[in-house]
């Protein structure tokens, strides 16, 4: 059976309305058995420890891309790194080469305006069918 643990954080902040400069803040963080992956363990920061941390998170699964960023050097995200693999103290950066918006919020806006300008999707040249009435079913 799991039970609570003590586990190490270093974790980039920067908020430009309040920070001359980017600082790395070091927290020792007790999390609950049911904090599995690294996102569990980033709310758990935001919610019991310091709630001025920001963070981006969406779906939980894999898939939006939102908790991206840099963790003890390889980016990854964030709700799909299980805690248990990662080596303490945890490094928590923001993606690099990004703009950093605060702490670990980048500003994503030249990204996509590249991912539109190259079309990532189907073409189809076919006219769409016509939509049938009713009465045709
Ligand atoms: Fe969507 Fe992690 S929250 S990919």
């Amino acid at each position: 059976m799991s039970k609570k643990r003590i586990v190490k954080f270093e974790i980039y902040r920067y908020d430009p309305d309040r920070d001359e400069r980017p600082y790395m803040q070091k927290l020792d963080v007790e999390l609950e058995p049911t904090d599995k992956m690294l996102l569990d363990a980033l709310v758990r920061i935001k919610n019991d420890v310091d709630d001025s941390l920001a963070i981006r998170r969406s779906c939980r699964e894999g898939v939006c891309g939102s908790d991206a960023m840099n963790i003890n050097g390889k980016n990854g995200l964030a709700c799909t790194t299980n805690l248990l693999e990662l080596k303490e103290p945890i490094v928590l950066r923001p993606l690099p080469g990004l703009p950093v918006i605060r702490d670990l919020i980048v500003d994503m806006t030249h990204f996509f305006n590249q991912y539109h300008s190259v079309r990532p999707y189907l073409i189809n040249d076919t006219p769409p069918p016509r939509a049938r009435a009713p009465a045709d079913a």
